[in-house]
């Protein structure tokens, strides 16, 4: 996710990879859970990276959202 766009294969296969241990008959991560997740990562890259900026937060919430959004589809 971090290391590769979207719209690599690689980052697909991992992705569907997650989609399908983290869906309901499986780990059940419950949808909800997601946005706190995001939160904390938001969180997380503001309290460690001297570099951070509110345009750089946005960035990773978009990133993020997109690939939580194909694990959701999944769900
Ligand atoms: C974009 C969002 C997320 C990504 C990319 C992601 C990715 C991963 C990956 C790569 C693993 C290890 C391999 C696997 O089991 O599939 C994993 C495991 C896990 N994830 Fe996530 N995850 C995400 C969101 C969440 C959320 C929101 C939760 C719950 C709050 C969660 C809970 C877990 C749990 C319980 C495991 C298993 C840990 C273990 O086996 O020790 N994940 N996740």
């Amino acid at each position: 996710m971090i290391r590769f766009p979207l719209e690599d294969k690689r980052t697909q296969n991992t992705l569907a990879m997650v989609a399908k241990t983290h869906k309901e008959d499986n780990l059940n991560i419950k949808p909800e859970l997601y946005n706190l997740w995001l939160d904390s990562l938001c969180e997380t890259v503001k309290k460690h990276d001297p570099e951070f900026t509110s345009g750089l937060e946005a960035l990773w919430t978009e990133h993020m959202q997109e690939a939580i959004n194909i694990i959701l589809a999944e769900y």
